[in-house]
């Protein structure tokens, strides 16, 4: 199959076929080669592109920022709360107006249905920076992770999501599992497991390439024989602090420390998309251990600083896949 995104928006995996996906990943590894032997790539110079967040960030929108220039492309970052969207303009009307003035427009915010909808009335690719449901451009940078560490076939990798399995990361990761024939295991709560519309579509997905989908609440069984070990924070951007008391109560027997990497095969790897909760650096981690007593929230400190650990890698790679994913779908059509 020849792969042509030009054009394209990138708003969740389930949108690309498993080719579409291998080939960003291929893109992403070429263009970080360029960037570290330090070959100029300003492939997309003249455009213009504008990152609408509604939600904070560190990653993405500094991938975004730097992949732009990289690029030769002007970039316009309007911060949450900071343009007349949803208040006073509707998302129909944003997208139009946005669509006039640039190439391509990076959302991150709140429900699936909003950069839907900036995708179709925009005229232009919009990329999809997280929401509620999906965060897909994170996946191509940890699927990048994952060929630097296990080679270029990641079929047949087990890959174990531990805690929140039914945010935003955990249902990409459980798409881009199924699609390229990984085997994806949510463990958790009960409570907290992917929707079973989802899972359903997955199985689907992973009956096809080879993978498959597993739910499960023991951890033990889930982690025995993992090649990676991935996890994300307990209470998401947008959902209210009061959630952290119940939070913790339901995912601390998830938490991802020496044991559980012990369960895992001898050469897995630890990831998280970031940020982490694995200290008292910082002021909700502080604020967390004066009210419950903990220091470490869904990995302990020595996993994440550990030799296992590759949360480092995987933030670099999110520069290197943003850059793939914009100049795959802004460049002329072949
Ligand atoms: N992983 C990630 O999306 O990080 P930011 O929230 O800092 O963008
Ligand atoms: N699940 C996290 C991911 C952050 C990159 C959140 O949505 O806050």
């Amino acid at each position: 199959m020849s792969v042509n995104l030009s054009g394209r928006s990138f708003l969740k995996l389930l949108d690309l076929a498993p080719e579409e996906i291998t080939s960003l990943i291929d893109l992403s590894a070429e263009l970080k080669q360029l960037k570290r032997e330090g070959t100029p790539h300003r492939y997309l110079e003249g455009k213009n592109i504008v990152l609408l967040f509604e939600k904070t960030s560190t990653r993405t929108r500094c991938s975004f920022e730097v992949a732009g220039h990289d690029l030769g492309m002007g970039v316009t970052y309007l911060a949450p709360e900071s343009s007349q969207m949803g208040k006073k303009e509707s998302i129909a009307d944003t997208a139009r107006v946005l669509g006039r003035m640039y190439d391509g427009i990076e959302y991150r915010g709140f429900s699936q249905q909003i950069v839907e909808e900036l995708a179709a009335h925009a005229g232009v690719p919009v990329w999809n920076g997280l929401t509620d449901e999906f965060h897909p451009t994170q996946m191509i940078a940890d699927m990048l992770t994952l060929r630097e560490n296990f080679g270029d076939d990641l079929r047949g990798l087990k890959l174990v999501f531990m805690g929140d399995a039914e945010n935003n990361v955990a249902n990409s990761l459980m798409v881009v599992c199924a699609k390229l024939g990984l085997h994806f295991v949510a463990c958790g709560p009960e409570e907290r497991m992917p929707a079973a519309e989802l899972v359903a579509v997955c199985e689907e997905l992973a009956a096809a390439s080879g993978g498959s989908v597993t739910l499960t609440s023991d951890v033990a069984a889930g982690c025995t024989g993992a090649d990676v070990v991935y996890t994300d924070i307990w209470v998401s951007m947008g959902e209210p602090a009061e959630l952290w008391e119940e939070r913790i109560r339901m995912l601390s027997p998830y938490q991802v420390d020496d044991a559980v990497m012990d369960l895992a095969s001898d050469d897995a790897i630890f990831m998280h998309c970031l940020p982490a909760f694995h200290d008292t650096g910082t002021t909700v981690g502080r604020d967390i251990a004066e009210r419950f007593g903990i220091t470490e929230m869904e990995v302990t400190d020595a996993v994440f600083e550990g030799p296992r650990s590759r949360v480092f890698d995987e933030a670099e790679n999110r520069m290197h896949s943003i850059k793939a994913i914009m100049y795959a779908t802004l460049k002329d059509p072949q």
